[in-house]
Protein backbone atom coordinates (compact mmCIF):
# COMPACT_ATOMS: atom_id res chain seq x y z
CA UNK A 1 0.00 0.00 0.00
CA UNK A 2 1.09 3.46 -0.39
CA UNK A 3 1.23 5.95 2.31
CA UNK A 4 1.78 9.04 0.23
CA UNK A 5 0.22 9.64 -3.05
CA UNK A 6 0.47 13.33 -4.78
CA UNK A 7 -1.17 13.56 -7.83
CA UNK A 8 -0.14 16.73 -9.72
CA UNK A 9 -0.19 18.41 -6.32
CA UNK A 10 0.74 22.12 -7.80
CA UNK A 11 1.25 24.71 -6.05
CA UNK A 12 2.75 28.10 -6.96
CA UNK A 13 4.73 30.27 -4.65
CA UNK A 14 5.05 33.74 -7.07
CA UNK A 15 6.40 33.24 -10.34
CA UNK A 16 6.99 29.69 -10.57
CA UNK A 17 4.70 26.53 -10.41
CA UNK A 18 5.81 23.49 -8.68
CA UNK A 19 3.79 20.03 -9.45
CA UNK A 20 4.55 17.35 -7.61
CA UNK A 21 3.69 13.55 -8.78
CA UNK A 22 4.74 11.36 -6.02
CA UNK A 23 4.18 7.90 -4.43
CA UNK A 24 5.68 6.65 -1.39
CA UNK A 25 4.87 2.89 -0.24
CA UNK A 26 4.44 2.44 3.74
CA UNK A 27 7.44 1.89 5.48
CA UNK A 28 9.33 3.37 2.91
CA UNK A 29 12.21 5.58 3.94
CA UNK A 30 12.53 8.16 1.19
CA UNK A 31 15.31 10.70 1.15
CA UNK A 32 14.63 13.90 -0.67
CA UNK A 33 17.87 15.97 -2.64
CA UNK A 34 18.23 18.76 -4.98
CA UNK A 35 19.25 22.70 -5.17
CA UNK A 36 18.01 25.62 -2.85
CA UNK A 37 14.56 26.69 -3.83
CA UNK A 38 13.95 23.46 -5.68
CA UNK A 39 10.94 22.92 -3.84
CA UNK A 40 11.55 20.52 -1.12
CA UNK A 41 9.93 22.51 1.86
CA UNK A 42 7.35 23.05 -0.25
CA UNK A 43 6.62 19.26 -0.78
CA UNK A 44 6.32 18.49 2.52
CA UNK A 45 4.55 21.46 3.62
CA UNK A 46 2.27 19.92 0.81
CA UNK A 47 1.96 16.32 2.84
CA UNK A 48 1.77 18.31 5.82
CA UNK A 49 -0.97 20.30 5.24
CA UNK A 50 0.65 23.54 6.04
CA UNK A 51 0.21 24.47 2.31
CA UNK A 52 -3.10 23.46 -0.24
CA UNK A 53 -2.62 22.75 -3.46
CA UNK A 54 -4.20 24.89 -6.44
CA UNK A 55 -5.00 21.90 -8.03
CA UNK A 56 -3.84 17.95 -7.74
CA UNK A 57 -4.31 15.28 -5.41
CA UNK A 58 -2.92 14.56 -1.64
CA UNK A 59 -3.58 10.87 -0.12
CA UNK A 60 -1.98 9.74 2.77
CA UNK A 61 -2.79 6.18 3.91
CA UNK A 62 -4.76 5.79 1.14
CA UNK A 63 -7.59 8.72 2.26
CA UNK A 64 -7.83 11.51 0.49
CA UNK A 65 -6.70 14.48 2.56
CA UNK A 66 -6.30 17.22 0.08
CA UNK A 67 -8.61 19.93 2.23
CA UNK A 68 -7.96 17.77 5.40
CA UNK A 69 -6.21 20.75 8.33
CA UNK A 70 -2.43 19.45 9.30
CA UNK A 71 -3.60 18.36 12.73
CA UNK A 72 -6.04 16.03 11.36
CA UNK A 73 -3.61 14.18 9.19
CA UNK A 74 -1.25 11.08 9.62
CA UNK A 75 1.82 13.13 9.84
CA UNK A 76 4.25 14.85 12.29
CA UNK A 77 6.98 16.95 11.41
CA UNK A 78 10.51 17.93 12.32
CA UNK A 79 12.19 21.23 11.20
CA UNK A 80 15.61 22.37 10.81
CA UNK A 81 14.50 25.21 13.18
CA UNK A 82 13.39 23.06 16.46
CA UNK A 83 9.73 24.65 16.86
CA UNK A 84 9.91 24.12 19.90
CA UNK A 85 7.97 26.11 22.68
CA UNK A 86 11.11 28.29 24.59
CA UNK A 87 9.05 28.83 28.22
CA UNK A 88 8.06 25.10 28.29
CA UNK A 89 9.96 22.55 29.77
CA UNK A 90 11.29 19.65 27.65
CA UNK A 91 9.18 17.48 29.17
CA UNK A 92 6.35 19.60 28.50
CA UNK A 93 7.31 20.42 24.44
CA UNK A 94 7.09 16.42 24.31
CA UNK A 95 3.96 16.24 25.85
CA UNK A 96 2.66 18.40 24.04
CA UNK A 97 1.97 15.90 21.23
CA UNK A 98 -0.14 13.93 23.11
CA UNK A 99 -1.94 16.07 25.12
CA UNK A 100 -2.24 19.67 24.77
CA UNK A 101 -3.93 20.32 28.36
CA UNK A 102 -2.15 22.39 30.56
CA UNK A 103 -2.34 19.71 33.61
CA UNK A 104 -0.12 16.89 31.70
CA UNK A 105 -2.00 13.34 32.88
CA UNK A 106 0.43 11.41 35.01
CA UNK A 107 0.56 8.82 32.21
CA UNK A 108 1.28 11.59 29.49
CA UNK A 109 4.48 12.66 31.52
CA UNK A 110 5.65 9.48 32.24
CA UNK A 111 5.97 8.52 28.42
CA UNK A 112 7.28 11.96 27.95
CA UNK A 113 10.43 11.35 30.06
CA UNK A 114 10.45 7.87 28.66
CA UNK A 115 10.42 9.53 25.12
CA UNK A 116 13.38 11.70 26.55
CA UNK A 117 15.10 9.09 28.09
CA UNK A 118 15.27 6.81 24.52
CA UNK A 119 16.70 9.91 22.77
CA UNK A 120 19.33 10.32 25.43
CA UNK A 121 17.90 13.17 27.32
CA UNK A 122 17.10 11.50 30.71
CA UNK A 123 18.09 13.84 33.43
CA UNK A 124 17.42 17.24 31.36
CA UNK A 125 13.61 16.91 31.28
CA UNK A 126 13.24 20.14 33.08
CA UNK A 127 15.47 22.29 31.23
CA UNK A 128 13.53 24.89 28.73
CA UNK A 129 15.09 25.21 24.72
CA UNK A 130 17.69 27.73 25.25
CA UNK A 131 19.17 25.53 28.12
CA UNK A 132 19.76 23.06 25.96
CA UNK A 133 22.44 23.16 22.84
CA UNK A 134 21.04 22.69 19.04
CA UNK A 135 21.52 18.70 19.02
CA UNK A 136 19.38 18.29 22.17
CA UNK A 137 16.57 21.01 21.17
CA UNK A 138 16.44 18.27 18.21
CA UNK A 139 16.22 15.49 20.00
CA UNK A 140 13.00 17.18 21.66
CA UNK A 141 11.93 17.53 18.78
CA UNK A 142 12.39 14.11 17.50
CA UNK A 143 11.50 13.06 20.87
CA UNK A 144 7.88 14.66 20.75
CA UNK A 145 7.67 13.66 16.73
CA UNK A 146 7.88 9.45 17.65
CA UNK A 147 6.19 9.91 20.90
CA UNK A 148 2.77 10.57 18.62
CA UNK A 149 3.01 7.14 16.63
CA UNK A 150 1.95 9.06 13.13
CA UNK A 151 2.37 6.88 10.40
CA UNK A 152 4.19 9.79 7.94
CA UNK A 153 6.95 11.45 9.67
CA UNK A 154 8.77 14.45 8.10
CA UNK A 155 11.61 15.82 8.04
CA UNK A 156 12.79 18.71 6.10
CA UNK A 157 16.46 19.25 7.12
CA UNK A 158 16.08 18.63 11.35
CA UNK A 159 20.12 18.07 11.62
CA UNK A 160 21.21 20.54 8.95
CA UNK A 161 22.70 22.54 11.57
CA UNK A 162 24.52 19.88 13.17
CA UNK A 163 28.03 18.55 12.39
CA UNK A 164 28.87 15.48 10.17
CA UNK A 165 29.28 13.09 13.23
CA UNK A 166 26.37 14.60 15.63
CA UNK A 167 24.29 14.44 12.39
CA UNK A 168 25.42 10.70 11.85
CA UNK A 169 24.23 9.96 15.53
CA UNK A 170 20.79 11.68 14.88
CA UNK A 171 19.82 9.70 12.01
CA UNK A 172 20.71 6.57 13.67
CA UNK A 173 18.52 7.38 16.75
CA UNK A 174 15.91 8.06 13.68
CA UNK A 175 16.23 4.62 12.49
CA UNK A 176 16.36 3.03 16.53
CA UNK A 177 13.02 4.88 16.79
CA UNK A 178 11.49 3.93 13.71
CA UNK A 179 12.61 0.11 14.25
CA UNK A 180 11.28 -0.26 18.02
CA UNK A 181 7.63 0.63 16.38
CA UNK A 182 5.14 -2.12 15.62
CA UNK A 183 4.22 -0.33 12.37
CA UNK A 184 6.82 1.43 10.74
CA UNK A 185 6.65 5.15 9.60
CA UNK A 186 6.85 6.40 6.41
CA UNK A 187 9.71 8.86 6.24
CA UNK A 188 10.47 11.81 3.85
CA UNK A 189 13.44 13.39 4.49
CA UNK A 190 14.91 16.43 3.28
CA UNK A 191 18.13 16.23 3.32
CA UNK A 192 21.91 18.33 1.59
CA UNK A 193 23.43 15.50 2.46
CA UNK A 194 23.74 12.60 0.00
CA UNK A 195 25.90 10.71 2.90
CA UNK A 196 22.55 11.15 4.89
CA UNK A 197 20.34 9.82 1.84
CA UNK A 198 22.97 6.60 0.75
CA UNK A 199 23.26 5.58 4.75
CA UNK A 200 19.27 5.23 5.32
CA UNK A 201 17.20 6.00 2.89
CA UNK A 202 15.15 2.92 0.89
CA UNK A 203 14.73 5.01 -2.17
CA UNK A 204 15.54 8.94 -2.97
CA UNK A 205 14.13 11.44 -5.02
CA UNK A 206 15.51 14.24 -6.53
CA UNK A 207 14.03 17.84 -6.83
CA UNK A 208 14.66 20.46 -9.15
CA UNK A 209 12.59 23.61 -10.67
CA UNK A 210 9.75 22.02 -8.77
CA UNK A 211 9.63 18.93 -10.34
CA UNK A 212 10.51 15.69 -9.19
CA UNK A 213 12.94 14.63 -11.94
CA UNK A 214 14.09 11.62 -10.35
CA UNK A 215 13.79 8.86 -8.08
CA UNK A 216 15.70 5.75 -7.67
CA UNK A 217 17.84 3.82 -5.21
CA UNK A 218 20.68 5.75 -3.51
CA UNK A 219 22.95 4.27 -5.28
CA UNK A 220 21.63 4.89 -9.06
CA UNK A 221 20.45 8.14 -8.24
CA UNK A 222 23.85 9.58 -6.27
CA UNK A 223 26.01 7.64 -9.00
CA UNK A 224 25.28 11.04 -10.61
CA UNK A 225 24.62 9.54 -14.38
CA UNK A 226 21.58 11.80 -14.38
CA UNK A 227 23.56 14.80 -15.77
CA UNK A 228 21.33 17.53 -13.10
CA UNK A 229 22.07 14.94 -10.30
CA UNK A 230 25.95 15.62 -10.99
CA UNK A 231 25.96 18.80 -11.24
CA UNK A 232 23.95 19.64 -8.14
CA UNK A 233 26.89 16.71 -6.45
CA UNK A 234 29.55 19.05 -7.59
CA UNK A 235 30.16 16.23 -10.42
CA UNK A 236 30.11 18.23 -13.56
CA UNK A 237 32.58 16.16 -15.43
CA UNK A 238 30.82 12.82 -15.16
N1 LIG B 1 6.46 31.99 1.34
C1 LIG B 1 6.99 32.11 0.12
N2 LIG B 1 6.68 33.16 -0.68
C2 LIG B 1 7.19 33.28 -1.91
N3 LIG B 1 8.03 32.40 -2.46
C3 LIG B 1 8.38 31.35 -1.72
C4 LIG B 1 7.89 31.14 -0.39
N4 LIG B 1 8.41 30.01 0.09
C5 LIG B 1 9.19 29.52 -0.88
N5 LIG B 1 9.17 30.32 -1.98
C6 LIG B 1 9.90 30.08 -3.23
O1 LIG B 1 9.55 28.82 -3.73
C7 LIG B 1 10.68 28.13 -4.23
C8 LIG B 1 10.85 26.81 -3.50
O2 LIG B 1 11.09 27.04 -2.15
P1 LIG B 1 11.35 25.85 -1.13
O3 LIG B 1 11.44 26.45 0.21
O4 LIG B 1 10.35 24.78 -1.32
O5 LIG B 1 12.79 25.32 -1.63
P2 LIG B 1 13.77 24.23 -0.98
O6 LIG B 1 14.03 23.22 -2.04
O7 LIG B 1 13.22 23.75 0.30
O8 LIG B 1 15.10 25.07 -0.75
P3 LIG B 1 16.20 24.98 0.45
O9 LIG B 1 17.09 23.82 0.09
O10 LIG B 1 16.94 26.27 0.34
O11 LIG B 1 15.48 24.81 1.74
C9 LIG B 1 11.84 29.07 -4.05
O12 LIG B 1 12.06 29.71 -5.29
C10 LIG B 1 11.39 30.04 -3.01
O13 LIG B 1 11.95 31.31 -3.21
MG1 LIG C 1 13.80 23.95 2.32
Amino acid sequence: MNAIELDAATFRHEAEEMRFDLHVEAGEWLAVIGPSGAGKSTLLDILAGFLAPSSGIVRLDGRDVTTVLPAERPVSMVFQDDNLFPHLSAERNVALGLSPTWRLPAAVRARAREALARVGLAGLEERRPSELSGGERQRVALARAFLRERPILLLDEPFAALGPALRGDMLDLVAAQRSRLSRKPTIVMVTHHPQDAAGHADRVAFLEGGRIVLTGSPADVLSGRHPSVAAYLGRTES
